[in-house]
């Protein structure tokens, strides 16, 4: 692993540190005392997760987002465990450093605090997973409670949960005026029954920055201003592959157009019979 492509010059950092070991979720919560900000990805494959995972960033969700960016869904509803359940053991194989979340799926846990037991155990034990993220509030405590005491560590999410977009009619930015105080209670409550982390999604930056003061576990912004411990993109919205991006996102790579050139020079070449060349051939 290459320390010099990192950031961060602590041994103790999250983002730079530690090589040799997984990160934990102990990690986060020093991070989150030190007052330290890291980065999350999304990851659902093995060679990307490498990549990732070399390059130092601590957390890769398998996010329940491959619905829409691996399946071609548009939608989160659709995907099973058993569609995340290779994606999950996919990513954790292609990696040695980052703590991997698996996202537990519509339907795989609302019904009862049972069935979120069987769809995390699924994913600890047949993908390898480190954690489960689960979307809702209050609603979903028993689910977190019982989670947490089989040892499983549980990641909350708040705010613009995909899940529930029929609910909210569209992709809006939720917590704004009176419904800010619910969501910090919401918030509050996922900490107090022992999740590690909350994703905050396209929420006010303002409220964001007050749940993130009042919690002792770190908060993952996406669409949530500055303010939050840690920032969760999709790759592909970062990496500029996908069409059509949210406000929230930023562009680092314009990876559409780079392989748009590179699939048609590779074209180009096999009609007019430049490739393959003689250095590809066998003798
Ligand atoms: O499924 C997903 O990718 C997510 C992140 C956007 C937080 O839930």
């Amino acid at each position: 692993m290459s320390s010099t492509s990192r950031n961060s010059s602590s041994p103790t950092a999250l983002y730079g540190g530690q090589a040799g070991r997984r990160v934990t979720v102990r990690d986060l919560a020093a991070a989150k005392d030190r007052g330290e900000k890291w980065p999350m990805v999304t990851a659902y494959d093995a060679m990307t997760a490498k990549v990732f995972d070399e390059a130092g960033i601590p957390v890769m969700l398998v996010g329940d987002s491959a619905a829409m960016v691996v399946y071609g869904y548009d939608s989160t509803l659709p995907v099973s465990v058993d569609d995340l359940i290779p994606l999950t053991a996919a990513v954790v194989r292609g990696s040695s450093r980052a703590l991997v979340v698996a996202d537990l799926p519509f339907g795989s846990y609302q019904a009862s605090p049972q069935d979120a037991l069987a769809s995390a155990a699924r994913f600890m034990k047949e993908a390898g997973a480190h954690a489960v993220k689960l979307e809702g509030g209050r609603r979903v405590l028993p689910q977190i409670d019982l989670l947490v005491s089989a040892g499983i560590p549980v990641m909350g999410h708040l705010g613009l949960t995909p899940q529930s977009v029929n609910a909210f009619g569209g992709y809006r930015v939720q917590g704004r005026g009176q419904s800010g105080d619910e969501l910090m209670a919401d918030a509050k409550a996922l900490e107090h029954a022992g999740a590690f982390a909350v994703v905050l999604e396209c929420v006010p930056a303002d409220l964001a920055a007050r749940v993130t003061a009042a919690l002792s576990i770190p908060t993952i912004g996406i669409g949530a201003g500055p303010s939050t411990d840690a920032q969760v993109l999709v790759w592909q919205d970062l990496m500029g592959l996908t069409p059509h991006p949210a406000k929230f996102v930023k562009k680092y790579f314009d990876l559409a157009g780079e392989m748009d050139h590179a699939v048609r020079a590779f074209a180009d070449e096999v009609v007019s019979g430049v490739f393959p060349a003689p250095e590809h051939s066998y003798s």
